[in-house]
């Protein structure tokens, strides 16, 4: 627990008599990325939804750079530096990019609510924001409609920090990407990472994506973590059995003989 940024001890979570997380703990350290894995239903999106306030947990304990917290919703989470990136990455589609960089939290001058949008200042920020992690739009005005998926990822991910995300959770950031977009958001995950300071959780069910940029590793199926390490702790054969929920090949090949 030692230096982590996050640290989750003995998490439960129950919808009604269902328990969809059973005693789950982890650490996450910043500077690193840590990858979340596991078969449909595992409990991924739970976990993380509980660690962003969208849920609260029904035991367990979540801690923050050593301090306990409880988050009754979202904004709580995100005041305490908890940034999450979900699927849809909530932006507008017709707004220019620097608006949505912005949306809700614009930089304006004189008493709102008649305080004049410092549009200049706000390009600028949203334009070098997103070049330090990787991606140089040369028009932010633009509206983000036109920029390609795994641009609209880096946007979504510079925004979160931009604001104070110490923890950013991404949640399947490259499930919807072709290959060469896919590439560009494992491109921007490994800036961020290399920035030092912050702690990355990356949901995936690509093994490969999970081995090309992750620190550490945690496997859940049906609620509990049934392996976890370093890098270096496992082998290639592991995470491969791992993520398919812990069965070995042998048994899935049993399975399909039968037909
Ligand atoms: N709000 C809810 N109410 C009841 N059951 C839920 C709720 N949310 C999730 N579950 C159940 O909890 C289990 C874990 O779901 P979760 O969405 O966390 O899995 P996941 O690992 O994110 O899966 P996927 O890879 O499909 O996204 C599933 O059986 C799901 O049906
Ligand atoms: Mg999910």
């Amino acid at each position: 627990m030692a230096g982590a940024l996050i640290h989750i001890e003995n998490l439960v979570k129950k919808f009604g008599p269902f328990t969809a997380l059973n005693g789950v703990s982890l650490d996450v350290y910043p500077g690193e990325v840590h990858a979340l894995l596991g078969d449909n239903g595992a409990g991924k999106s739970t976990l993380i939804k509980t660690l962003s306030g969208v849920h609260q947990p029904t035991s367990g304990q979540i801690y923050v750079e050593g301090k306990p917290v409880h988050f009754r919703s979202p904004r709580d989470a995100s005041a305490a530096g908890i940034g999450t990136v979900y699927q849809d990455l909530a932006l507008n589609q017709l707004m220019s990019v620097t608006r949505n960089f912005f949306m809700g939290r614009e930089m304006t001058t004189g008493p709102r609510p008649f305080g004049v949008m410092q549009m200049r200042e706000m390009d600028r920020i949203a334009h070098d924001e997103m070049v330090k992690i990787g991606i140089d739009i040369s028009d932010v005005s633009q509206a983000v409609g036109t920029m390609s998926g795994g641009q609209r990822q880096t946007l979504a991910i510079a925004r979160a920090i931009y604001f104070g995300a110490k923890v950013l959770i991404l949640d399947e950031p490259t499930s919807a990407l072709g290959q060469k977009q896919q590439m560009e958001v494992l491109k921007t995950i490994k800036r961020v990472r290399a920035r030092g300071d912050i702690a990355i959780i990356f949901i995936t069910h690509n093994e490969i994506h999970s081995k090309l940029v992750a620190d550490r590793f945690t496997f859940l199926s049906l609620g509990e973590v049934i392996g976890s390490g370093t890098k270096a702790d496992l082998e290639g054969e592991d995470i491969r059995r791992l993520m398919a929920g812990g069965a070995e090949m042998a048994d899935l090949e049993q399975e399909l003989a039968t037909i």
